[in-house]
């Protein structure tokens, strides 16, 4: 270090000329520098990281900075797993979607202590962070919160830069603000209680990840690509904090995907099993090459909604603002070629006829009768379908489940 900074003193200015003095002020500052940094970098990833507030890391024991209060919104399944990572009062939520309600947000303002200068800390999968993150956004107009994800989705991107949500009987995410942790620690070590199929969820945000990084990150040990990710998720988001430009690539196949668990009324289809098959359906949109996508969905159990519920409230196919249909499109984040993904508005009836094919690769004793999905402007229904290709025809305005018609 002391040569480069020597090469650069001739250059510019008088200073580390001798190289002594200039260890010796370099150690007698460094519990400053430590004191004041975000982060430590050794190569550029670690950089990013620093900037977007990120760190891949065991659990460090000053979680919260500062002296202010904190409090722990945390998964009570985590909490039967994982000791707490802050010694604080602790408000738990229930496992999964039903965390990312009106109603568990409501129970969380009535509940926190917290003043301003008070920290929330959120322990938990992407719905843990959904959530927590959503209240920290709205509590007293906002406070500081810190994320520690601890399901794969969480670390490779639900706990990453800043969208916060819960959902509406009308729609996934329809709710929510952008509102950034002041810190997301990621400890892959948490990743270790996973179970399989859950791990598998989150490969599918891996495969997606890497799709658009243009690398096998699936490949990868598991603390390689939840690091690669994390920085590949957090550069794009300092980019584009607000989601208005090239953020919108990590839609890909989150249309179709949230179109499904809202069909399946956040029940059945659970948010990482809906990517696997919004990918498939997105890569067949582009004409890519499904194998990557198609081997982390084969140890995915994928019970699709069986039929409309006439006593189902209407849903909404989407729940981000880019991807909302409206008029009889929908935007759909399509891929060209890696590093190259567009948003896209196409008509619904064509997008219909892409989601179909995953949804049709069923064993073939129940292809016969194969469940789909169909995609309304308004809602999402599910019906019976033949097992041979078909087209779509029917309006979505008429309200009708579906009309079809077969091609040869
Ligand atoms: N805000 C964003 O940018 C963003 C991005 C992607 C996904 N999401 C949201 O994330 C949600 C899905 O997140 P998820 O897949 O993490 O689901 P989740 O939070 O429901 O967790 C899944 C299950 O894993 C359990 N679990 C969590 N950590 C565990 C551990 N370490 N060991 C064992 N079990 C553990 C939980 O109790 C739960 O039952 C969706 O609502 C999705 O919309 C948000």
């Amino acid at each position: 270090m002391f040569e480069r900074f020597a090469e650069r003193a001739r250059q510019v200015v008088v200073f580390a000329q001798d190289e002594a003095r200039f260890r010796e002020l370099y150690e007698g500052r460094q519990p400053l520098y430590e004191e004041v940094a975000d982060g430590r970098a050794h190569d550029a990833d670690d950089v990013v990281l620093a900037a977007g507030g990120v760190t891949v890391s065991a659990m460090p024991r000053d979680l919260v900075p500062g002296i202010g209060p904190a409090e722990l919104v945390a998964d009570e399944r985590v909490l039967e797993l994982h000791p707490p990572p802050v010694d604080a009062r602790v408000l738990t939520v229930p496992p999964g979607e039903e965390a990312k309600t009106v109603a568990t947000a409501e129970r969380l303002w009535r509940e926190l202590r917290l003043d301003r200068g008070g920290t929330l800390v959120a322990f938990g999968g992407g719905c843990t962070t959904d959530v927590a993150g959503f209240v920290a956004a709205t509590y007293l107009r906002g406070i500081d919160w810190i994320a520690v994800p601890t399901t794969l989705v969480g670390q490779v991107d639900a706990a990453i830069g800043g969208k916060t949500a819960i959902d509406l009987p009308e729609g996934k995410n329809l709710v929510g603000a952008f509102h950034w942790p002041v810190r997301t620690v990621i400890d892959p070590a948490l990743l270790e209680t996973l179970p399989e199929e859950q791990r598998r969820e989150g490969l599918a945000e891996v495969v997606k990840t890497g799709l658009l990084a243009g690398e096998r990150l699936w490949e990868l040990p598991d603390a390689d690509l939840v690091r690669r990710c994390a920085v590949f998720k957090t550069a794009l988001c300092l980019r584009d904090p607000y989601d208005d430009g090239p953020r919108q690539a990590l839609n890909l196949g989150h249309t179709f995907a949230h179109a499904l668990e809202a069909a399946a009324g956040y029940e059945t289809v659970t948010h990482g099993r809906a990517v696997a098959l919004g990918l498939l359906a997105a890569l067949r949109l582009s004409g890519r090459p499904t194998d990557a996508v198609e081997a982390v969905r084969c140890g995915l159990r994928i019970a699709l909604p069986r039929a409309s519920d006439p006593a189902a409230p209407p849903t909404r196919t989407a729940g981000h603002p880019s991807t909302r249909a409206s008029g009889g499109t929908s935007v759909f984040a399509s891929i060209a070629t890696p590093t190259n993904v567009a948003a896209a508005p196409m008509p619904i009836a064509s997008s219909r006829s892409v989601v179909e094919i995953p949804l049709m690769k069923r064993p073939m004793s129940m292809s016969a009768a194969a469940p789909c999905c169909s995609i309304w402007p308004r809602r999402a229904t599910c019906c019976w379908k033949t097992s041979r290709p078909v087209s779509w025809t029917g309006s979505a305005s008429a309200g009708k489940c579906c009309t079809k018609s077969t091609r040869a």
